[in-house]
């Protein structure tokens, strides 16, 4: 081999190795509390009004996108901190109802039975909020494409913030505000997940909550909403109750009047071997410049059984205890 082969040979070895040592300064430490967030490959997360669920060792993040007829992507994560782009699950093309539509607020469950993704949605015609309807769309892998189904008012109401859970027996709920926002709507879904079965119970009538998130800790179900102010964020509150159904507690206080400038879309169980811990997921919604909005991500304590509370934390880190990945000390 002669000089110049050689030469040439490092030269490329050097180049190619470029694109690795590029991808490994991505790996992130943190994520600050209310700035953009990148994934590993930099670019901004576009995951609004998300969701999670925990599938082996990955976290799933969908959420809204919003850009270049995006609708709903898909990211993942093993410690909560650092989100590869899996892909985009919902866009314009996704079908003919979706062209002029705008889609809100997904989440996302497995159905065992069926073996399929079920994502639920607020779906919206156009750029004011009158449809307010439910939509649905299915997906035999969370990375990959969901076929859009319907959209809906669900026993006739109106349908705009909400949320999904799938409880321990494999029953499945949804919440939505109807009623101009002014009823929290509670329903149980069909065996397949696809469609509303009963119209369960209507929660704090007249009470004017939205942006819904549940979740259940020991006897309890805890469910947190915001107020109605539009992008403006506003005081959270939750409620606890032995039953999904009712009866429900008052609402208490959860955070500061502003919730730390945040509106709730998700509660993640971070679950140990020993013990379970919960992450508070919020938007900080920039509502001129919806891709300014950015995330807020704070543990979420409780210190009795029914006693609920939210601290400010300005960086959500990663911490390994006794070989378990928590995101908080508790
Ligand atoms: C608050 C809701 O929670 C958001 O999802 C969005 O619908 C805005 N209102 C629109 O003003």
């Amino acid at each position: 081999m002669n000089k110049s082969t050689i030469l040439l040979i490092c030269f490329l070895v050097f180049y190619i190795s470029l694109p690795v040592k590029a991808e490994e300064k991505k790996i992130q430490k943190r994520i600050v509390n209310g700035k953009i967030i990148t994934d590993t490959k930099g670019n901004a997360i576009n995951a609004h009004g998300g969701g999670f669920l925990k599938i082996g060792d990955y976290y799933y993040w969908i959420g809204e996108n919003r850009k270049n007829g995006i609708f709903v992507s898909c990211y993942r994560s093993k410690d909560l901190i650092n989100w590869e782009f899996r892909g985009d699950l919902l866009t314009r093309q996704s079908h003919q109802e979706l062209d002029r539509a705008n889609i809100e607020r997904p989440k996302i469950i497995y159905n065992e039975k069926t073996k399929k993704f079920v994502m639920w949605m607020h779906y919206e015609y156009g750029r004011d909020y009158s449809y307010a309807r439910a939509a649905v769309a299915i997906s035999d892998n969370i990375e990959k494409p969901f076929t859009y189904l319907k959209s809906f008012r669900p026993f006739g109401n109106m349908s705009r913030d909400c949320t999904l859970y799938k409880d321990n027996d494999g029953t499945a709920y949804f919440f939505s505000s109807a009623r101009e926002n002014y009823d929290m709507m509670l329903y149980r879904l069909t065996d397949d997940y696809q469609d509303t079965k009963e119209q369960l119970a209507t929660l704090w009538p007249g009470g004017h909550r939205e942006a819904p998130a549940l979740v259940k800790r020991g006897d309890y179900y805890f469910l947190i909403t915001s107020g109605c102010t539009g992008w403006a964020p506003n005081q959270a509150k939750y409620a606890y109750s032995k039953s999904i159904t009712g009866p429900w507690s008052d609402l208490i206080n959860l955070g500061d009047e502003t919730t730390y400038n945040s509106q709730s879309t998700y509660i993640i169980p971070l679950e140990g071997k020993k013990s379970t811990s919960y992450l508070y997921v919020g938007d900080r919604w920039d509502g001129n410049q919806y891709f300014n909005s950015t995330y807020v991500f704070l543990p979420l304590l409780f210190k009795s059984e029914t006693g609920l509370y939210l601290n400010w934390t300005p960086e959500l880190l990663p911490l390994v205890l006794d070989g378990e990945l928590f995101t908080f000390n508790q």
